[in-house]
């Protein structure tokens, strides 16, 4: 009896397999507990004899479990470590080099230029209060200029943010003049189509010092430095616009980079290409967070519109495929 179960053990092959037999044999209807229940009915003189006996097959069982089960363990980690082995001294004729996708190779450029420039690198939440998103910079409820972003709400009346700009907000509060501050990161807007999508990065931009020492000539001669230094050498021209938060606004304009300013099919035959907004500080703004005295411009631009011009690409969208044969290119 006992030598057939330790046969059994022998031909098991894997754990659940052992694990039946464990039952068969030690579970509540297996063969030593029920040869165990055997005893009352085993005539007292030979009692002794029948305990020894299923003691002995009771521990050589056990024994014999436990080192089966040791050795389809040690197998199984042999079988994964064998299947999952990665000989990193094997020759590959044309390795992959990695490389920084677009957006981020160009994020990086920008906050590099600013960093240079002694600007600090702010961040804020992607989930922002009402308040940071458009109270704080001039766009109360049920102003006009609120329907310019299509907001994503949350059930809990929270906004996805709609532009970087809360972090002027959230920045100058817990700071105090001067101030000189960039805010790179995600964005999020109900728009999707060739040159939309629901999620896109800026890069903000916020400078703030005492009052009257700000001008807007302050504020055109580093946007004209760094699209210079972004775009090569291009033309750059400030149009008067209008954001709630700056006045007077701009949106300024480089030369094309595909046809140099003569008029193609990118620049919709204008020769002119809109690269970011900017403007000077609204007081309204100051207001909100308790400055007095100061002066200051602000400017935000499209890190993904940056990204298709400096490296002349067609689709936006292509920028969020993950394509590695176009993501290739950008080594
Ligand atoms: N927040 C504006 C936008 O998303 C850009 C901007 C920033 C304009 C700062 C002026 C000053 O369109």
């Amino acid at each position: 009896m006992n030598t057939n179960w330790l046969e059994k053990i022998d031909t098991i092959k894997s754990l659940e397999e052992l694990e039946n037999l464990r039952i068969d044999i030690f579970g509540k209807k297996g063969y030593l507990t029920l040869e165990f229940a055997k005893m009352k009915e085993v005539p007292n003189e030979e009692k002794k004899e029948f305990a020894k006996h299923l003691n002995e097959a009771k521990i050589s069982l056990t024994e014999a479990l436990e080192n089966k089960k040791t050795i389809l363990m040690v197998d199984a980690l042999d079988k994964q470590l064998k299947s999952e082995k990665i000989d990193v001294t094997k020759f590959v004729a044309n390795p992959q080099i990695g490389a920084a996708h677009p957006v981020q190779f160009t994020m990086d450029r920008i906050i590099t230029y600013f960093q240079n420039l002694n600007f600090s690198v702010e961040d804020g939440p992607l989930v922002e209060d009402d308040f940071y998103n458009f109270e704080a910079l001039n766009l109360p409820a049920y102003h006009p200029a609120r329907d310019m972003q299509d907001t994503f709400y949350t059930k809990d009346g929270k906004v996805l943010r709609t532009h970087t700009s809360p972090v002027q907000i959230r920045t100058m509060l817990a700071q105090k003049p001067p101030i000189r501050m960039i805010a790179p990161g995600s964005v999020f807007r109900k728009d999707f189509d060739l040159t939309h999508t629901p999620m896109f990065h800026q890069v903000e931009g916020l400078v703030v010092a005492g009052e009257g020492e700000i001008s807007f000539a302050n504020l055109k001669y580093v946007m004209v430095e760094f699209l210079k230094h972004m775009f090569g050498d291009v033309e750059v021209r400030f149009r008067p616009s209008f954001f709630p938060f700056t006045e007077p606004s701009s949106e300024v304009d480089i030369s094309c980079v595909f046809c140099k300013g003569k008029g193609c099919r990118v620049c919709s035959g204008t020769g002119w290409l809109e690269v970011l907004g900017c403007g000077i500080v609204d007081i309204n703004v100051f207001e909100a967070v308790g400055y007095k005295n100061v002066s200051g411009y602000a400017f935000g631009l499209g890190v993904e519109r940056f990204a298709m011009l400096i490296h002349k690409i067609g689709d936006l969208r292509s920028l969020f495929e993950s394509d590695i044969r176009l993501l290739g290119q950008f080594k």
